[in-house]
């Protein structure tokens, strides 16, 4: 197995920041991993696992090796006339994987079409997008201790998912490495077109009848026009999560901005749209050292001219202290900081 030295990190982060870490190996199966386990330099390293790079900052080089996970394969492994278990390999991409749900028929996946990185990290976050959660059909998944290589399987509920949370981001933080990714999809159609912009782009597109496809296509063209191309400028999607406030400081701030965009939840809290709070702050657009709220969406932060992940916090720092001046609301990032 091939470890690599004073590796750049650029190629392997979607914010196209440009750092080293110590040590770099790819491992494509779980056996490469437990080899790797025994190796001296692996051993005395901090340890980072990486996908597709795209919910991480690195604000500096990093310490460690660095493991590319690119374990793959795609598979039924249970199926009745009503649901099929897929297995998915953590190294698959992630769109990939659900064209191919998809294209075998098989519903639950397809509002969650063009989320860059892959399958195992979508479990990290809870991945969702147009209202669907990876938590709807996700099964199980199996991860290997870092320390002892141990295997354990960890189900829907063990995984504590949140939005856009699970375990493996707080008591279970950096002890894994997800190898696997089982989801229970249905055969049977059901489309979910409630939130409100698929079923807009769907009338654009000219469809009445939906197909899974059709949604996907839908998803994908929504989300083209709105959030940037890593490929064409550096980013991680949302910088922040949508802030929940209490009923109290909803209705003090709707009192004083009318035009407030917030979605009532079951406790009588409220989810603000970040994206919102960050525009009415003026900040669309504004750049700080190369690092800029991006002009269409000001939920994302991007990388505009050549900017360190440094810049990028500050400017993040900057953004939540505005929000905060003016609605009194604490924004919480996103993004895995390193
Ligand atoms: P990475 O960035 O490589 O890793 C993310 C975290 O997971 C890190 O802490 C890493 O250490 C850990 N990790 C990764 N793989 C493993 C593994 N196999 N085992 C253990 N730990 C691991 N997210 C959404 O939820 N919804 C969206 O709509 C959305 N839209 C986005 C749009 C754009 C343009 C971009 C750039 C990002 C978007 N994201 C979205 C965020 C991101 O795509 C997801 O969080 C995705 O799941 C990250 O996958 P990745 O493989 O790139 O993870
Ligand atoms: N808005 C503004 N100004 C902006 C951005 C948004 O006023 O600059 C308003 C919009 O007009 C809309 C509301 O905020 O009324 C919500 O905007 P949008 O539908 O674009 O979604 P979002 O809340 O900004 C969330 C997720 C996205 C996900 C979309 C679609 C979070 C943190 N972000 O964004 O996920 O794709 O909904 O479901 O929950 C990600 O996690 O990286 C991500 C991109």
């Amino acid at each position: 197995m091939l470890i690599e030295h004073n590796k750049n990190l650029k190629p392997y982060n979607t914010f196209n920041i440009s750092v080293h870490c110590n040590y770099f190996c790819k491992i494509t199966s779980e056996e490469d991993f437990i080899s790797l386990i025994i190796n001296e330099n692996y051993k005395n390293s901090n340890k980072l696992i990486i996908g597709g790079g795209s919910n991480v900052l690195f604000t500096k080089d990093f310490n460690g090796i660095v493991i590319h996970n690119q374990i793959k394969g795609i598979n039924i492994i249970e199926e009745n006339e009503n649901f099929a278990i897929v297995q998915a390999g953590a190294g698959e991409n992630w769109h990939e994987f659900v064209l191919w749900t998809i294209e075998k028929g098989l519903y639950g996946l397809e509002n969650l079409s063009l989320i860059p990185g892959c399958v195992g990290a979508s479990p990290m976050q809870n991945i969702g997008a147009y209202g669907v959660e990876i938590k709807d059909y996700f099964l199980s998944l199996d991860a290997l201790n870092l320390l002892n290589g141990n295997k354990s399987t960890f189900t829907n509920a063990q995984c504590k998912f949140g939005y856009r949370e699970s375990i493996f981001k707080k008591e279970e933080k950096n002890k894994y490495l997800i190898s696997n990714v089982r989801f229970k999809l249905n055969k049977q159609v059901q489309l979910n077109t409630t939130y409100g912009a698929i079923n807009d782009e769907l009338k654009l597109m000219g469809i009445t009848t939906p197909t899974a496809k059709d949604v996907s296509n839908a998803v994908i063209k929504i989300r083209q026009s709105k959030l940037p191309n890593p490929k064409e400028l550096g980013n991680a999607g949302s910088f922040f999560k949508n802030p929940e406030v209490s009923g109290e400081l909803h209705d003090k701030i709707l009192k004083e901005y009318p035009k407030l965009v917030a979605y009532p939840l079951n406790n009588n809290n409220y989810k603000l749209a970040a994206g919102w709070l960050i525009e009415q702050c003026d900040l669309k657009g504004y750049e700080l050292n190369g690092a800029a709220v991006h002009v269409k969406q000001a939920l994302v932060l991007v990388n505009k001219n050549n900017s360190t992940g440094k810049d990028v916090l500050n400017l993040s720092d900057y953004v939540i202290q505005k929000v905060f001046n003016k609605f009194g609301v604490n924004l919480e990032r996103e993004v895995n900081i390193i």
